[in-house]
């Protein structure tokens, strides 16, 4: 006995796939964004591409670090991305314009640069804490001309923090913050996290900077405007569940 035909009504069911975002750094600094975009979406893919080779990035040349960057966005690339987000400071001071290049229009490419309007717009007297290569770069400098005239503004470089934070290696973070906040002068009421590294032992800057009796400091890392950008960029809106960012 041979069973009837029986024909289906076709209906043609359209999923939007879901968003898909890379992140990229020399290492784990990233995850500051990371933990952003899962914040305002938690249903993202997400794709992370690191350097454990290169890093640190934040002591190489320009040319050298373009290159490293060029190729763990490469990597991230591969996997199809909606968006690329940068989630360095180095790197995006440095290569944002190479990978543009590479990149734009098929993959848009969001960069990270120190925070230093929003740091600027509480008037200051402000520190920006970044890697060797992000401290007088002309882009740093250009963001201090555009959007800190008239507010005291210390450029403290950094030397060895990002690379002890990624070993997770006390000792050394202990000396770099210490180091670090010897060069931040007393009177500074705002810290600029400018390097991605940094935002994962925010507590610890402030409490090596925070001087007794004076106001609580304040600090200002980049992931969560990263983040929103690249949702900006994207035409895609947080998820209704999404809790506000705070530091
Ligand atoms: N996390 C990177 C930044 O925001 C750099 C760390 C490194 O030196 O490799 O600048």
């Amino acid at each position: 006995m041979s069973l009837p035909h029986r024909t289906c009504p076709r209906r043609l069911i359209v999923y939007r796939d879901r968003v898909k975002i890379a992140l990229m750094d020399s290492g784990i600094g990233l995850l500051a964004a990371t933990a952003a975009v899962r914040r305002l979406r938690p249903d993202a893919d997400l794709v992370l591409s690191l350097d454990p080779d290169g890093m640190p990035w934040g002591p190489r040349t320009p040319e050298d670090l373009t290159e490293r960057a060029l190729a763990v966005a490469e990597a991230a690339a591969a996997r199809r991305p909606d968006a690329l987000i940068v989630g360095c400071n180095t790197a995006t001071v440095h290569a944002l314009t190479a990978l543009r290049a590479r990149f734009e229009p098929d993959l848009p490419v969001i960069g990270t640069v120190p925070a230093i309007k929003p740091a600027a717009a509480g008037g200051g007297p402000l520190a920006i804490w970044a890697t060797p290569a992000t401290t007088g770069s002309t882009y740093q400098r250009t963001l201090i001309g555009d959007f800190a005239d008239g507010v005291p503004v210390t450029e403290v470089p950094c030397w060895g923090l990002a690379e002890a934070v990624e070993h997770a290696d006390e000792s050394a973070i202990d000396a770099a913050v210490t180091a670090a906040a010897a060069l931040t002068p007393d009177e500074v009421t705002t810290v600029v996290l400018g390097c991605t590294h940094y935002e994962l032992v925010a507590e610890r800057i402030r409490a090596a900077v925070q001087r007794p009796g004076r106001p609580p400091l304040v600090l200002h890392g980049s992931a969560g405007a990263v983040a929103a950008q690249a949702l900006r960029r994207l035409g895609e809106q947080p998820a209704p569940s999404a809790a506000p960012t705070a530091r």
